[in-house]
């Protein structure tokens, strides 16, 4: 099918580079345009509409409201072929932006800061450019305009509401801008490029009590502390060290003056990993850990555990194509950086698990 998917693209090249600096400004101004505008997860009301105002002026057939916010819309080329989906995420994070720029955020308390403004304006621009060129390309592409990445996640709802039906998409294609890569670069490789992202909340319940008769007590602070280093040992002692884990706890919250022994501790964290035999595994070990632990304190402990995302795991024959045409098409010598892969999370893996397909990163 890889060879099938636009393939006369190299007779094309230079007239593509050419029509894609022309668009290069209206790119920018979409962008900025968006950016001014951060709407979070499911409430990207004004960025659907910016998209399905500019569909629409561009005689792109669209649907919206899907999955509450999400946008999708279909370009057909002029003879039959596979179906390629493109996915962009529209949402903001709750971020004070402190950039001076003039096109800064107008929403006190969200920004784009991940980019997906970026993903916003590239994907309207693949479609309008393949809108335009319709003579140029056999097959359909569609448009998966997604709210929510940042959770609790958008990509599966809209699989749910029937994204990748009628047309049945073959092949789905997304990325992020990724300023870690050196300018004007791709980042890709084959296999789990991001990690399964799991989240979990802990709560040890102990026996308060006067900071001076500890032994009328059950600190849940020290129960804590003993949770927090005995859990280090799950990646270290438990993890095949072939395969890459990260347990994290990132909140810690406990007791209320300096001469009282609190009665009870909290903690958050997250769990990341990209070989998906490792799912529930992590759940289980920190079942084990925390219990064992508690159990030996005199303790007791409240654990919720939630698988989030899975691993976004890359198609090969997908993945070939997107790297050769990155390389095709690139203007720098290091077009592409080899093996990028990052313990972050996305909900494009609900897409990759449904059809083979590349998620990649993209520095400018
Ligand atoms: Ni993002």
């Amino acid at each position: 099918m890889v060879s099938t998917i636009f393939p006369t693209l190299n007779a094309q090249l230079s007239g593509l580079r050419l029509d894609i600096r022309t668009l290069q400004p209206q790119l920018s101004a979409w962008r900025r345009q968006i950016h001014q505008r951060p709407e979070l997860g499911f409430q990207e009301v004004q960025t659907a509409q910016f998209i399905s105002q500019k569909l629409t002026e561009w005689g792109i057939q669209h649907q919206t409201g899907v999955a509450t916010t999400g946008v999708v819309a279909i370009v057909h080329g002029d003879r039959p072929g596979p179906v390629l989906g493109i996915r962009a995420d529209m949402d903001a994070l709750p971020i004070q932006e402190l950039n001076e720029v003039d096109y800064r955020s107008q929403t006190d308390g969200k920004m784009h800061a991940c980019g997906h403004d970026g993903h916003v304006a590239i994907a309207l621009g693949t479609a309008h450019y393949l809108a335009r060129h319709r003579d140029r390309f056999a097959g359909t592409v569609k448009f998966f305009f997604q709210p929510a990445e940042e959770g609790p996640g958008g990509a599966k709802p809209m699989i749910e509401a029937g994204v990748l039906d009628h047309p049945s998409v073959d092949a789905v294609i997304g990325l992020h801008l990724w300023n870690n890569l050196p300018l004007g670069t791709l980042g890709v490789r084959t296999g789990p490029m991001m990690a399964a992202t799991e989240l979990f909340h802990c709560s040890i319940q102990g026996k308060g009590g006067h900071g001076a008769i500890p032994h009328q007590t059950v600190d849940s602070i020290v129960v804590a502390a003993q949770v927090i280093n005995a859990i280090q040992t799950i990646v270290s002692r438990s993890v095949d060290p072939l395969k890459s884990a990260v347990v994290t706890i990132g909140q810690l919250n406990a007791g209320t003056a300096l001469n009282v022994i609190a009665d009870s501790a909290h903690m958050s964290g997250t769990v990341r990993y990209f070989d998906p035999s490792y799912k529930d595994f992590f759940g289980q070990r920190l079942e084990q850990v925390i219990g064992g632990i508690c159990q030996s304190h005199g303790a007791t402990y409240r654990l919720d555990y939630r698988p989030l995302y899975p691993p976004v795991v890359n198609d090969p024959d997908i993945t070939d194509l997107v790297r050769s045409v990155a390389l095709a098409v690139s203007e720098t010598p290091a077009g592409v950086t080899p093996e990028c892969q990052t313990m972050g999370g996305e909900d494009m893996a609900f897409f990759l698990e449904s059809v083979p397909g590349c998620y990649f990163f993209r520095c400018g």
